[in-house]
């Protein structure tokens, strides 16, 4: 049988076979739930990039840029990184690049994997079937925060082990405890999340509609994916 595994914060990526395995970044809040919206509203590409160099690089080249550092945007680029901002008919067809604190930092880690894909709950369900079509092991990366383990990426992993379940084996104690946290707080993650730091962190912002966005389940039947250094949408 596959397995399903879970990295909690990339800082422990170097411990997981990540060239034999599918990697499914989460960053929920926000940039994975704002990639996935992207491509739910036509966006053609988006190009992640670590720093917010190479954004303004890219940007300079003539792409749309998107830059977010501690939820906030930097200053002279194009997009933040509310997946409001992407439910625009101006962008169908556009090239976008994006750095984002965390999640753009992830994906960049994770290249060398066999696929990566990029996974919210608004595509939980796509995410799912996609991978039960698929004959490698899944590791699910949480983004966390600055090295740092966080609650809703967490919870996305063991949402998506849950999905998976009979498909996938579930061997390792990082997805038992991400499935469990699930199975504890799914009727209501609202408040299962409340005093989590990025909600607090995003509130003290005023970004509050964002939370209740992101923590949809299947809104969306898109499933991202890497293809060389631009993610696109994949067809299904
Ligand atoms: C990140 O990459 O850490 C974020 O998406 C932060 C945010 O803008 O909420």
């Amino acid at each position: 049988m596959k397995h399903i595994d879970v990295c909690l914060t990339p800082e422990l990526l170097d411990l997981h076979d990540v060239d034999n395995t599918i990697v499914v970044v989460a960053d929920v809040f926000r940039a994975t739930s704002c990639m996935v919206t992207a491509f739910a509203y036509g966006v053609g590409s988006i190009i992640p990039v670590a720093t917010v160099e190479e954004c303004r690089d890219l940007q300079q080249r003539g792409y749309l840029a998107a830059a977010e550092r501690n939820a906030r945007t930097v200053e002279g680029f194009d997009l933040d990184n509310s997946p409001f901002s992407y439910m625009d008919e101006r962008l169908e067809g556009a090239d976008i690049a994006m750095t984002t604190t965390n999640g753009t930092l992830a994906i960049t880690k994770s290249r060398t994997a066999v696929k990566v894909l990029v996974g919210s709950f608004l595509n939980l369900d796509a995410v799912a079937n996609y991978l039960r079509g698929q004959s490698y092991d899944v590791l699910v990366l949480c983004a966390g925060w600055k090295g740092r383990v966080n609650l809703e990426d967490t919870l996305f992993a063991g949402a998506l082990a849950d999905r998976l379940k009979d498909d996938y084996s579930m061997m390792e104690d990082s997805v038992l405890m991400a499935h469990r946290l699930y199975v504890d707080g799914k009727d209501n993650l609202i408040s299962y999340l409340a005093n989590a730091s990025h909600i607090r962190r995003l509130q003290r912002l005023g970004i509050q509609k964002d939370i209740a966005y992101c923590l949809q389940h299947d809104l969306y039947d898109v499933v991202p994916v890497l293809r060389g250094n631009a993610l696109v949408k994949m067809e299904i």
